[in-house]
This record gives structure tokens, sequence and C-alpha cells, in this order.
């Protein structure tokens, strides 16, 4: 029987749209998030609840955080947490736009809706910097013991935790580089996608490498690129059975504790960041039982 939500280990999307909700009428909330339990198509859609959300209800979901704002060398980690947060899945931009209205009136006007980012697919899943994201994550039976809760009894299990971070490149800084700089902040070739022992220390995929970790820190990513007039980056979206993977290849990517910041940072940033729980699902619809509703 199908308990997680599907978008989280469905194949990669063309479209996407986030939506990120603040909480506007209390006195609303269990009846909007009972609507949208019953109602939002999860065939296509994504559902995470934040912090500040389950603790207005009074309730307590073990490992759910707020992302907490921290800094490297000249580098900040912004935490802009939000009640709540939608990806929405799709092909066409008319019909993403559409079921857009539909969910924000399906959470009113307990819910209102601020940051909306519109997302595609470039090439077969690259960042806008050229590379290919995506190549390391674990699939099939590896990916749901790296995404998805088990064995914490009903109404957690099958659920998942995922940490979202708008990044904001520089394609100046980009473009000023050669292709052999490029490759050694990311670590990998990027004519064949091959990971080289010679990259340096502050090579993305030295400083992530989830098997260096201990615990390793497996993850599932399912970022994508973002673009408005002529800014753009990456949705970073990386879903866990906790946020600890997560945190540990962030801190690793500050360079706190041994001085070597990721190269990443050269040329992009975050701008927002938070982290959101994704309940599981029975018959269809929004498990909403550890919440008591
Ligand atoms: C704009 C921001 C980022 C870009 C452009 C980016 C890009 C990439 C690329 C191109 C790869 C190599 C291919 C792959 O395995 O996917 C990679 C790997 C990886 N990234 Fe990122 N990344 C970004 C941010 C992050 C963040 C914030 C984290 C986690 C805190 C992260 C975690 C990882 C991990 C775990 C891997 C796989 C490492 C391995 O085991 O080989 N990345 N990323």
């Amino acid at each position: 029987m199908q308990t997680t939500q599907s978008g989280i280990l469905a194949e990669e999307t063309k479209l996407a749209r986030y939506l990120a909700f603040t909480i506007d009428s209390e006195a609303d909330v269990v009846s909007a998030l009972s609507t949208l339990a019953a109602q939002v198509d999860l065939s296509n859609t994504v559902v995470g609840l934040g912090e500040s959300l389950v603790k207005l209800l009074g309730k307590d979901i073990p490992g759910l955080v707020t992302l907490p704002a921290q800094s490297g060398r000249g580098i900040d980690i912004p935490s802009t947490p939000t009640a709540l947060w939608c990806w929405l899945r799709g092909t066409d931009r008319g019909e993403l736009f559409h079921r857009s209205r539909q969910i924000e009136l399906m959470l009113m006007p307990a819910f209102a809706l601020g940051d909306v980012t519109d997302s595609f697919q470039y090439d077969e899943n690259r960042d806008l910097s050229g590379y290919i994201d995506g190549t390391e994550n674990p699939s099939g039976d590896e990916a749901i013991d790296a995404a998805i809760v088990q064995g914490q009894g009903n109404g957690l299990d099958g659920g998942s935790f995922v940490a979202v971070q708008q990044w904001l490149h520089d394609f100046d800084i980009l473009d000023a580089m050669q292709t052999n700089e490029r490759d050694d902040v990311i670590g990998r070739h990027i004519k064949d996608n091959e990971e080289f022992d010679e990259a340096p220390d502050s090579a993305h995929v030295k400083r992530a490498a989830q098997e260096s970790f201990e615990p390793e820190a497996f993850m599932l990513r399912r970022s994508m690129p973002w673009a408005e007039g002529m800014e753009g980056g990456l949705v970073f979206v990386a879903f866990g059975k906790s946020f600890v993977a997560f945190d540990a290849v962030l801190k690793r990517m500050l360079g706190n504790e041994d001085t070597i910041s990721d190269a990443l940072f050269k040329f992009t940033r975050p701008i927002s960041g938070a982290y959101f729980w994704c309940p599981p699902v029975k018959g269809n619809k929004l498990d909403l039982s550890a919440l008591d509703l």
C-alpha cells in the first residue's frame, strides 16, 4: 500500500512550482488542513508542514525542527521558515498555475500564500551551471532507506523530512571561470560527468561525499533550476528520514571545522531555507493522524 507522498520518490518532472504559505487565521487552520488533506491531488503534489504549524496544533513530530541560520567564512546560510510548503509537479505551466489557485483556495482563510517559485528541468537534470545534478542519488530501496521514515509507528511511517533552499547563482563569476576551474568547483568533469581524484578538497562532491560521513549521509536530492528575468539558480530540495544527513553535509560545506569551505560558494549562495515534515499517505489522502486530525 502506498504510504509515501508519491512525488518524493517519483521520476523527475519537467516543470514544478513551489508554494510557501504563512498562517493568517489561526482559528481556521484545522479545517483548512483537513480540506487540504482530503482534496489535494497527491499524484502530482507534495505537501510539507513547518514546525510553527505543528506547534500551533499543540503537537510534536519527532525530528521536525526549524532550520537554524548559520554561517561560515564570509558565508551566511539564511533560515526563512514558513508554515506550509507545496511542491507542485507537472508538465504544463497553465495547469500548474490553476492548480496553485485551487490549493490557495483550499487553504484560505487560514493560510496566506507567500513566495511562489517556478522551476524547470534543464536538459537531463542539469543545474544552470551546466553540471548534471542527482548522479549519486540513492535509488530503489536505498532511496526509501535514505528518505522515508520507517519503524516509528502509524502516522509517522511513510513520512519524510525535506530541506528546501533557493540558491542564487552569479553567472558572471561562472562565465569568467575556465572549464577546468569549474570542474574543480564541482569535482566532476562537465564533458563526461566523471569524478576525478585530483579535484581540490574544496570540490563540492568531495565535501558532500555521502559515504565519507559517520553515519553515512545519504539523502534524496530532487532539486530543480529556477529562473526569473535574468536571475536564476537552483531550488535545492533534499528529502531525508531525518535532517541529520542534510545538516552534516551543510556543516561540512561551510568548512567551520577544517577551514575548507565548499567551492560552490564561489558562485552561488542560498537566499532562503526551511525544513518541513511531509506526512505519510493513507487511502490517497494525507495522513495527519500524528496531529490528531
Ligand atoms: C546551488 C547549490 C548546489 C549545486 C549547484 C549542487 C550541485 C551538485 C552537483 C553537480 C553534484 C554532483 C552530481 C551528483 O551526485 O548529484 C552534487 C552532488 C551532491 N550534492 Fe550538491 N549542489 C548544491 C547544493 C547542495 C547542498 C546544499 C547539499 C546538502 C547540504 C548538497 C549535497 C550534495 C550531495 C550529498 C551530493 C552527492 C555527493 C556524493 O555522494 O558523491 N548539494 N551537487
